[in-house]
C-alpha cells in the first residue's frame, strides 16, 4: 500500500502552476479560490465517455489503444449530430444554414487558434495529418532546387518521411536521415546537429513518437534549423494527448495533428504561420480565393468533423475548468488541464513501468528510469520473448483489453531496430481516461499470459 501512494507524484507543481496561471495578468477575470484540488476526476471524465462501458467476452473494455485514436466524449458526438440535424450546408451561401455552416467552420478555427496558439487564419483543415503532409509537402518542394537538403528522422511515423522523400525525389533534393540512440530509442542530437549546414532548407521532426513514447526537444530543433534559415514541420499527432502544444514558444513553421487522437472526430489540423501560408503557393483549383487559410484547404470540408473539433477542444478546455478556474478562458483552461493530464499520465506511467520491469522476458523500448520520464509520454513498446505482438494482442483482447502490434507506421524504426520482421512491437498507450486499475489489470493478464505455456 506504501509503494501505490509513493507512486503518485506530488500535486505541488500543479497547484503552483494552477496559481500563477490564475495570477497571470492574461488570464483576467478568474476568481482565485485558495481549495484547489487540483486532480481529474476519473469518475466524471469516464461517464462522458460512452465507449468506455463496453464489455468484450464479459471483461470491460480497457482501452490503451489511444496512440491509435482515442474515444470520443458525448459532447462530440452531440456536435456532430447536431449539424447534421441542423445546420447541414454547403459553405459561403447567403441562407441561414449556409451562414451556420460558416459561423461553425469559424468557431473550430478559433478553437483550433486557441489549442495551438496562434491565429485563427494561420489554421488550415484538412481530411488528416498524411494528406496535409503530401499537401504541403508539395507546396514546399517548389521552393527547393538540386542540391538543397532537408532531415528526416529514423524515429518518425511514416506520415512525416514518405512525403518528404518523394518530394526530395521529385525534386532532386538530398534528403539527409537523423539515427536514433539505441539504448532509449531518443533522437540522436549530435548525429541530427551533424546532419543540419547551410544547404538544409527543411527539417521534417516528430513531437512524440507513436511507438515508443520518446518526446523530443523539438524548441532546441527548431533553433539549430532556424540559424541556417531551415523551415521546421512538426509531427505532433503522438504529442496532442499528452502535452500542451505552443507554437508561438516553438516558433516552429508548420505543426500538424489529427483531432482524432486527442477526442475528436478524424481530421487533419495543421498549423501554418502566416508569412508561409501567404507566400507558398499551394496547387489548387479556381477560382478558390487566395486568402489565407482557405487557399490551403481543397474542395468540401468535413463540416460535421469540424463541428466535433470545437468540442473536443471545448472538452480539453472543461478539464482545466474546475478548483477556481472555472471562468479560464478557453487557452488558459486548456494550459492547466494539461497539467492535470500530465499529473495522471505519469503516475498511470510510473505504474505500469514498474510492473513491466517486473514480467520475466519482458523488454521495454524506451525510456524506462523514472527520472527521466519527462522525456516521454506513456505510450509503451514492448516485446517479451516467446511471445509475438500479435499473440500477446490477441491474448490481451480475449481479457478485454485493446492493445496494438506491428509497427504502426513507426516502420523506419523498426527497420532499424531489426523488430520488423517479427512482428514489431506490442504498443500499450496510456491515456488520460486510463486508471491505474486498468493498469493492474493489464499487468495481472500479462503475468498470467507469460505464465501460461505457449500452445502455439
Ligand atoms: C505520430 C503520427 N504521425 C502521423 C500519423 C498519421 O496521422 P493521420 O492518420 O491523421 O494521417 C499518425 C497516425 O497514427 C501518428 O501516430
Amino acid at each position: 500500500m506504501k509503494d501505490e501512494i509513493d507512486s503518485q507524484p506530488s500535486t505541488s507543481g500543479v497547484i503552483n502552476y494552477i496559481r500563477t496561471m490564475l495570477s497571470d495578468t492574461r488570464h483576467t477575470n478568474m476568481p482565485v479560490t485558495e481549495n484547489f484540488a487540483p486532480v481529474l476526476d476519473l469518475t466524471s471524465i469516464r461517464a462522458q465517455f460512452p465507449a468506455l462501458a463496453q464489455t468484450v467476452n464479459g471483461h470491460p473494455a480497457v482501452f490503451f489503444d489511444g496512440p491509435g485514436g482515442t474515444q470520443v466524449p458525448q459532447r462530440v458526438i452531440d456536435a456532430m449530430t447536431n449539424y447534421l440535424r441542423r445546420d447541414n450546408a454547403n459553405s459561403g451561401g447567403n441562407y441561414a444554414t449556409s451562414r451556420r455552416t460558416d459561423a461553425v467552420i469559424a468557431a473550430a478555427r478559433a478553437a483550433m487558434g486557441d489549442f495551438f496558439r496562434c491565429d485563427a487564419d494561420e489554421v488550415v483543415f484538412g481530411q488528416n495529418m498524411t494528406s496535409l503532409t503530401f499537401a504541403f509537402s508539395r507546396a514546399i518542394g517548389r521552393e527547393l532546387k538540386p542540391g538543397d537538403e532537408i532531415v528526416v528522422t529514423r524515429l518518425d511515423h511514416d506520415a512525416n518521411v514518405s512525403p518528404w522523400l518523394t518530394m526530395a525525389e521529385d525534386r532532386g533534393v538530398t534528403v539527409r536521415w537523423v539515427d536514433i540512440r539505441d539504448e532509449d530509442c531518443t533522437l540522436d542530437m549530435d548525429d541530427l546537429a551533424t546532419k543540419i549546414n547551410a544547404k538544409t532548407k527543411l527539417v521534417a521532426v516528430g513531437y512524440a513518437s507513436n511507438a515508443v513514447g520518446t518526446i523530443n526537444p523539438v524548441k532546441e530543433i527548431v533553433q539549430l534549423a532556424h540559424n541556417v534559415g531551415a523551415l521546421v514541420f512538426i509531427d505532433a499527432v503522438h504529442y496532442t494527448p499528452h502535452g500542451l502544444i505552443d507554437v508561438a514558444a516553438l516558433d516552429c513553421d508548420f505543426l500538424v495533428c489529427s483531432t482524432y487522437k486527442f477526442f475528436g472526430p478524424h481530421m487533419g489540423v495543421l498549423f501554418g504561420k502566416r508569412e508561409h501560408l501567404q507566400r507558398l503557393r499551394p496547387y489548387k483549383v479556381r477560382p478558390l480565393t487566395d486568402q489565407i487559410p482557405f487557399r490551403w484547404e481543397w474542395g468540401t470540408l468535413n463540416h460535421e468533423c469540424i463541428a466535433g473539433i470545437t468540442a473536443c477542444v471545448e472538452y480539453i478546455a472543461e478539464l482545466g475548468r474546475h478548483n477556481g478556474a472555472e471562468l479560464a478562458p478557453r487557452r488558459a483552461a486548456i494550459e492547466i488541464a494539461y497539467e492535470l493530464i500530465h499529473q495522471h499520465e505519469r503516475a498511470l506511467l510510473e505504474r505500469a513501468v514498474a510492473g513491466l520491469k517486473k514480467i520475466p522476458g519482458l523488454k521495454i523500448y524506451g525510456i524506462t528510469d523514472p527520472a527521466r520520464f519527462v522525456e516521454r509520454c506513456g505510450t509503451l513498446a514492448i516485446r517479451i520473448e516467446g511471445h509475438s505482438p500479435s499473440e500477446l494482442a490477441n491474448q490481451l483482447n480475449q481479457r478485454g483489453f485493446f492493445t496494438w502490434d506491428g509497427n504502426y507506421y513507426a516502420i523506419n524504426l523498426t527497420e532499424r531496430l531489426g523488430v520488423e520482421k517479427s512482428g514489431g512491437f506490442l504498443r500499450i498507450g496510456l491515456i488520460h481516461y486510463n486508471t491505474i486499475e486498468e493498469v493492474d489489470g493489464l499487468l495481472a493478464a500479462l503475468r498470467e499470459i507469460v505464465a501460461t505455456p505457449n500452445t502455439r
